[in-house]
């Protein structure tokens, strides 16, 4: 019944992205095929969770449902504002939420609010207290397969760009300038960093090092950033961008983290 529930979940799915292309045999606009793919790795990244946590099948039901329907809202956010910014646009979240709801995807469902509520907190920076065991998993689940899916994505970004001279594709954020002191501190003390302190490239990248401190819930998502290298990889290009000490510092505190498992 599991199987069932997410094969007919993700065709109504499925046929909502074909909408956005010009024809069906068409590929998307690039910008929207990247969160196409983006999207089946997170389910990928939720389903090996939900098995390396020993959810039972009800619980990874609803966290493959919530992977799959976490950025439902950004084909539209990128139709009708032509960004992924949701400072300049829409909450993708509460707008992949409301796009859910009023598709009914989700109507008659037992695990319905569950799997909207990962949804909707899924890009919170932090969770509401009081959640239900089956809302806390599907949350949690969804948070951390999209952080992992969001290593690959910088990774890829880095290797097939020109960093060095095309600061565009980086957010403008200065390349060669050193880690602001304020990201440094929040992740030594084990807390989300603040979006607004980030100056730098460095800064950008020490964010995800920071998830691997204190934003990664379960120890299998811990388990499948170590086995893919992400940590290894964010302190070799750091390197290429300061000689800050602070960045081994940082580094070998999330690798004593990752260690512990
Ligand atoms: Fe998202």
């Amino acid at each position: 019944m599991g199987a069932r529930f997410f094969a007919d979940l993700a065709s109504k799915y499925a046929a909502y992205v074909d909408a956005y292309r010009a024809f069906p045999s068409l590929a998307l606009p690039p910008m929207m095929e990247l969160k196409r793919v983006h999207t089946a790795h997170v389910v990928d990244n939720a389903k090996l969770i939900a098995e390396g946590e020993g959810f039972d099948a009800e619980t990874a039901r609803a966290c493959e449902a919530a992977a799959l329907l976490h950025d439902t809202g950004r084909y539209e956010q990128l139709k009708r504002y032509n960004t992924f910014r949701d400072s300049d646009s829409v909450d993708h979240a509460v707008f992949s939420h409301d796009i859910v709801v009023e598709k009914g995807w989700l109507d008659g469902d037992p695990q319905r609010e569950a799997i909207l509520t990962a949804v909707l907190v899924h890009n919170r920076r932090d969770v509401p207290d009081g959640l239900d065991p089956l809302t806390e998993a599907a949350v949690h689940t969804v948070r951390d397969a999209d952080k992992l899916d969001i290593f690959r994505v910088l990774e890829h970004q880095i290797a097939t760009t020109d960093w060095r001279t095309n600061c565009k594709a980086f957010w403008n954020l200065p390349t060669t300038a050193r880690p602001s002191p304020a990201v440094l501190d929040a992740i030594r003390a084990s807390r989300p960093v603040d979006y607004q302190d980030i100056k730098t490239l460095a800064d950008f990248v020490l964010i995800q090092v920071g998830w691997m401190v204190c934003g990664l819930r379960y120890a299998t998502s811990r388990r499948l950033c170590a086995e893919r290298g992400h940590l290894a990889f964010r302190r070799t290009f750091l390197h290429e961008l300061t000689d800050d000490p602070a960045v081994d510092e940082i580094c070998d505190l999330a690798a004593a983290i990752g260690a512990r498992g």
